[in-house]
């Protein structure tokens, strides 16, 4: 039987294939990895998708991510008469991207000062974060080739959903996480889901060779997110986000920059969606950086050696990502921001990420940590609750409409990615009367 679907290398002039059940997070000339379908969805699966959320008690209908599954199928099964215990597909009871869909936030709107402003809070998934949606596929892909322990690094988040997952499906797992630099609350679901936690000294990036060292040594199965199944799941964010909007795409999705998984999954999704016809107009990503963590930014915007990094047609500089990492090094530049989700130097999913930004003629701001508590303190004023690595969304959007990049009457949706798991940060902000949206306790 012919392979439906396949990995493949994201750089045109490699290319080189493996197939499905290949465990792998990189080509043999060490380049990222695609899913490649040979298939192209009908169109008229929208109605199927919008119809399944009447999921008559079938968790892989109510599940927001396996509710879109002819568009991440990777495992070849058998779609429509799926029942309540698919033999592969991994699933929390239906409950990832079951909530998840664009709100309108009046408050946030009026600040940032735009109309069609839409939020969509991710942290409302089971373990309170994005990466449920791409955990549920990485870890049904580990399952789809008899894996019996995962492994990642994390600031925190990743961790605690694939602890969460392998809990539920009886596997181990292994999280390195950078020792005192994680949120208490995303620290404890690690321990609390049975994970072993390996405190890492350094940050998130020291965590992360630690942890592809592992694996590479014990032939460990990573779940991170250059875990190319990782990046289909995380596909159906925007894919919640377009239904809501009856397929018409925005003027802008926004999103924060740690290690880019979402802004490649963002790019992947767009780049699927307008090759098959499904959306007729590309919207463009904005990623926000924090300025302690801001490779991105000073890359794509010409901040080293006045250069701008692009992904160039397939021919990015690689040789400018390598100074500037070795620079970093040499000088002692180290990522240092409150927002710890995303306080990451070396973002692994680069060059799929510059990709994304080249398709959807993206932009990078950066943000300070004052703007993105102001951002985070916002959301909660309408009754949401985020993390402050995610109020970096609204914080980039008002610096983009500001600075007259959004316009006016752009339609924008911007991804809340995490809950907050600091209970110190939200009350430290209001106890602080200086603070903008601050609301001191009276005595
Ligand atoms: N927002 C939150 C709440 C996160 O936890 C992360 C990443 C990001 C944004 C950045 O997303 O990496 O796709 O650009 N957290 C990872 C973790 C690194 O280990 O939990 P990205």
């Amino acid at each position: 039987m012919q392979l439906a679907a396949l990995q493949k290398c994201i750089e045109p002039s490699c290319g080189l294939e493996y197939p499905i059940s290949d465990i792998r997070i990189e080509c043999d000339r060490g380049h990222l990895l695609d899913i490649k379908y040979n298939e192209i969805p009908n169109i008229s699966l929208k109605e199927t998708f919008y119809k399944r959320r009447n999921h008559a008690n079938n968790i892989f209908n109510e599940s927001g991510v396996w509710r879109f599954r002819e568009l991440l199928n990777f495992c070849q099964i058998d779609t429509e008469n799926i029942s309540q215990c698919s033999e592969y597909l991994v699933s929390l009871d239906g409950a990832e991207g079951r909530s998840s869909k664009p709100y309108h936030m009046s408050k946030v709107s009026n600040h940032v000062g735009l109309q069609n402003l839409w939020l969509q809070p991710e942290g409302y998934n089971p373990s309170g974060s994005f990466k449920d949606n791409g955990m549920s596929t990485a870890v049904t892909h580990a399952k789809f080739v008899n894996i019996k322990k995962i492994i990642c690094a994390s600031t925190g988040n990743t961790s605690a959903s694939a602890a969460m997952y392998a809990a539920n499906e009886n596997m181990e797992c292994d999280v390195y996480i950078p020792s005192g630099e994680i949120a208490p609350g995303k620290l404890s679901q690690a321990f609390q889901f049975g994970a072993q936690v390996v405190e890492i000294k350094g940050n998130f990036d020291d965590a992360f060779s630690a942890s592809l060292k592992k694996a590479r040594e014990v032939g460990g199965y990573t779940v991170n997110s250059v875990n190319p199944f990782r990046i289909e799941g995380q596909k159906t964010i925007v894919f919640r986000a377009l239904e809501h909007l009856e397929w018409n795409a925005p003027d802008w999705i926004v999103y924060p920059g740690g290690a880019l998984g979402n802004t490649s999954s963002c790019g992947k999704s767009l780049m699927e969606l307008y090759e098959w016809g499904w959306i007729k107009k590309i919207p463009r990503i904005a990623v926000v950086n924090s300025e302690g963590a801001n490779t991105l930014y000073t890359l794509y915007n010409g901040k080293f050696e006045e250069k701008k990094l692009r992904w160039n047609k397939g021919k990015p500089d690689t040789e400018l990502i390598r100074k500037y990492y070795s620079y970093m090094d040499k000088t002692g530049i180290r990522p240092k921001t409150k927002a710890t989700a995303i306080q990451i130097a070396k973002p692994a999913n680069i060059l799929k990420g510059l990709r994304a930004l080249e398709f959807t003629n993206g932009i990078v701001t950066q943000v300070s940590d004052q703007e993105m508590l102001d951002g985070m303190a916002l959301v909660g004023l309408n009754g949401f609750d985020c993390e402050m690595a995610s109020g970096a969304v609204p914080a980039g959007v008002k610096k983009l409409v500001t600075d007259e990049i959004i316009k006016k009457d752009d339609v924008v949706v911007g991804i809340l990615t995490g809950r907050q798991k600091d209970a110190s940060i939200p009350v430290d902000y209001h106890k602080n009367e200086k603070n903008t949206f601050a609301n001191p306790p009276m005595s």
